[in-house]
Formats: structure tokens, C-alpha cells, sequence
């Protein structure tokens, strides 16, 4: 089995997201010593932005390709191989100013590739990227969870769906920025869903 992590914090493995992700796949590892992990940190290696260059080459038939365009797509290929591989994917989440980090937001623009990931038919959108499992954890110093407000879990939800991957758990750890003790008592619940996923995921193998 394989399991990709998906930090996504401008702090690298120093984000409060990226921490609660460790934690959780620490615990996976422990139960299952040859679980395969790949990490990947989405700050420490960024991708570009989106450009109208690159998608027109995710576009141009293969043999129709210039070099540059080939570079741009073997890119995009590795990645895309890199989670259909995963069994399970993990995502550290934070949430800056109101939405999902700049940094997964160009990850998930090169990953969805028409025909590749998902592929359109007549009843609409069809994700190609099926049998996965996600797990998001998301770290705010706001109040968000369960309100309108919360930009990021519709979001997150709706874009993994569409690829297909259509189960996904939440773990929250909000009011990092209230105060400590708001920080201490979130990182210690978010610390026991973790601990519960990690049993319940244990008995119900
Ligand atoms: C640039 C920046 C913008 C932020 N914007 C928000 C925000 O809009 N709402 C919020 O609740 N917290 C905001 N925060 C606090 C973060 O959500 C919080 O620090 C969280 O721990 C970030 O995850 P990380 O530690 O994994 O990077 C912001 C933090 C930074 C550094």
C-alpha cells in the first residue's frame, strides 16, 4: 500500500497542518510497517502558476508537442503518476487569508487533465482517479468549520471528487491565533481524531 502526503504550509514540515498529517501517517506507519510513504512539500518544491503556455500544452496532441511542451507535460505526468500510485492521500491544509495556500492551488491545476484524471461524458464529468481514500487536515487560527465561511472544505472536497476521489475525512484544528490555550486544547482534540481514525481504520482493515 502507498500513501501520499501532501504538505501544503508555506512552514514546510514546521506547519501546524503539516505536523497534524505527520502525526497521522506516523500512526499508519506504526500499525503498518510496509506502508510506502512518499512525501510531498508542495512549498519546498513549488510548481508554477497555471499559464495559458502550459495548458495549451496539456491540450496539443502528443505528437504535436514541442520539447517545451513535452517538458511541461512530463511535469504534470509525474505528479498525476505519483497519485494514481497512492492508495491513500494525505493533505496538510492551511487555510491563508480565507482560502487554500497559492502552492495547492497550482498542484491541483497540474493534476487536472482532462482524459488523464477525469474525462467528460455525456451525464457530465467523469473522475478517473477512483479507490482512494483522503484525509485532510486543516490548521486555521480562525473559527471556520461548519460555517460558510470555511472556503476550503466544499472546495477541497469538490476538486478531489471530481478526480474521482470521492472519500474524504476532515480532522480540523482551528483558533491556532486566539490564544494558547484555544491552540493547546484544538491541537490536542485534532491529536485524539487522529488517534481515533488511526484505531477505527485499524479494526475496521
Ligand atoms: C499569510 C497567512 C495568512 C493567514 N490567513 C488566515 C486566515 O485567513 N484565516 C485564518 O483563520 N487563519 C489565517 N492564518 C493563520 C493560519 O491559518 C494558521 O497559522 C495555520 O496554522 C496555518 O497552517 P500551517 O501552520 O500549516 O502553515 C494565516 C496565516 C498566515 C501565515
Amino acid at each position: 500500500m502507498t500513501l501520499l502526503q501532501l504538505n501544503a504550509s508555506i512552514f514546510s514540515d514546521a506547519g501546524q497542518s503539516s505536523r497534524l498529517a505527520g502525526q497521522f501517517v506516523a500512526g499508519r506507519k506504526a500499525a503498518d510497517p510496509d506502508l510506502h510513504v512518499v512525501v510531498r512539500d508542495l512549498s519546498r518544491d513549488p510548481l508554477p502558476h497555471l499559464t495559458a503556455e502550459r495548458f495549451q500544452a496539456f491540450l496539443a496532441k502528443p505528437e504535436s508537442r514541442s520539447g517545451v511542451q513535452r517538458a511541461i507535460v512530463a511535469e504534470s505526468d509525474a505528479l498525476i503518476d505519483e497519485l494514481r500510485a497512492a492508495d491513500t492521500i494525505v493533505l496538510g491544509l492551511p487555510m491563508y487569508n480565507f482560502g487554500i495556500p497559492s502552492q495547492l492551488k497550482a498542484y491541483f491545476d497540474h493534476v487536472a487533465r482532462a482524459g488523464v484524471t477525469f474525462r467528460y461524458t455525456d451525464k457530465g464529468p467523469v473522475g478517473l482517479l477512483t479507490g482512494k481514500k483522503a484525509y485532510v487536515f486543516a490548521a486555521r487560527g480562525g473559527l471556520y468549520a461548519g460555517t460558510p465561511r470555511d472556503t476550503e472544505t466544499a472546495y477541497v472536497r469538490e476538486f478531489l471528487g471530481f478526480l474521482g476521489i470521492t472519500d474524504v475525512e476532515f480532522v480540523y484544528a482551528e483558533g491556532l491565533a486566539i490564544s494558547e490555550a484555544s491552540k493547546q486544547a484544538s491541537l490536542s482534540k485534532a491529536a485524539g481524531a487522529i488517534a481515533d481514525l488511526n484505531a477505527f481504520d485499524r479494526l475496521a482493515a
